[in-house]
């Protein structure tokens, strides 16, 4: 199969309605999306993926009134967080209605729903009559793409189309967000933090697990993982640690100077954390092309988007014990 890259709508709008899986940007990360009431269009995101089928998708819709198509109840608080985050890089999981196909749930009663910020996503989604189930559009435990090119780099070959949308905005996945026993929980740090989201609701429960059989992927302990090792504390001892190793550097701010390497990269320069999240796949992905042996890394600052940040980090230094 050949994989074209471009802009037109109705290329994209012609491969969906046809059971097609196409690649499509989101402000997050770049989608593989599939009609997400087709078992078998859906199917083929998991064989493309090679992605576990007992992590459940989220369906992406065109506008928050359409949530109530495919959820059997909103509860208040949701509805607050999606009329003030949506649409944006926030999901909310909603007891399902009978029409989302259990391929998409991984048999569960629940579903993930998301209004992307996208513009060209946001054309497509409301031309479509059936909404989108996208997972990132990368192997499954890589590194998400942020450019159409990121996603063609993998799966160049297995998809007719990649809706080019240029480089995310976010940089990092949504946030996802349920109600346990009446309390908002996040499941899964991302684009909206969790300062912004307890501005709106109060206290949430942080639900973001690292078990070896997870309830949600995301939560996977190795994800979004290099090939090449990541280590993750303090770059200057690191680099110390290291010094007779080939190694890569990955700086939140300025890049040390006080030694060589074969590849290095800065987040932000000025230590903004929207840029840094802006940064943080294309300069992993940048530092894991080069020989270099090890990738070391520093934490942000743990608050606000630095938070999510860090928590890829973490998963990127995970041991692949799980994936
Ligand atoms: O920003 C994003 O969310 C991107 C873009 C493409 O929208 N998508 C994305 O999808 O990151 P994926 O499949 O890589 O991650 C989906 C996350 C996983 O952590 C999964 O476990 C969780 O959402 N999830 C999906 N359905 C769920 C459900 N019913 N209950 C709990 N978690 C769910
Ligand atoms: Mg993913």
């Amino acid at each position: 199969m050949k994989t074209v890259i471009g802009t037109d709508l109705d290329q994209a709008l012609a491969h969906l309605r046809a059971g097609q899986l196409i690649g499509i940007p989101t402000e997050t990360v770049y989608g593989l999306a599939a009609n997400a009431l087709s078992t078998a269009a859906v199917v083929q995101i998991f064989e493309v993926k090679k992605r576990p089928t007992f992590n459940p998708l989220i369906v992406h819709v065109h506008a928050i009134d359409q949530f109530e198509h495919y959820a059997s109840h909103i509860p208040e608080p949701i509805k607050r967080l999606a009329q003030i985050f949506s649409p944006g890089p926030i999901t909310f999981v909603l007891p399902k209605k009978e029409n989302i196909p259990d391929i998409v749930t991984a048999g569960g009663d629940t579903v993930a729903l998301r209004v992307p910020a996208h513009p060209l996503t946001r054309k497509l989604l409301a031309q479509l009559d059936f909404p989108l189930a996208a997972p990132s559009a990368n192997p499954f435990g890589y590194i998400s793409p942020v450019t159409a090119k990121h996603v063609a780099d993998q799966l160049d070959g297995q998809i007719p189309y990649i809706l080019d949308g240029g480089p995310c905005q976010v940089g990092v996945e949504s946030t996802v967000v349920s109600m346990i026993e009446n309390e908002v929980a996040i499941l899964r740090l991302g684009g909206i933090s969790v300062e912004a989201i307890e501005a709106v609701v109060g206290k949430a429960i942080l639900q973001i697990n690292q078990s070896s059989n997870p309830q949600s992927p995301g939560q996977l302990k190795a994800h979004y993982a290099p090939r090449i090792k990541l280590i993750l504390g303090d770059l200057s001892e690191l680099i110390n640690q290291y010094a007779l190793s080939k190694k890569a550097v990955l700086a939140f701010r300025e890049i040390p100077t006080e030694t060589t390497w074969t590849a290095a990269a800065s987040l932000s320069e000025k230590g903004d954390f929207s840029e840094a999240a802006r940064n943080l796949f294309a300069a992993l992905r940048r530092l894991d092309q080069t020989d270099a042996e090890v990738i070391l890394a520093e934490r942000l600052p743990n608050f606000d988007l630095g938070r999510a940040i860090n928590d890829r980090l973490e998963r990127a230094a995970a041991e692949h014990e799980n994936t």
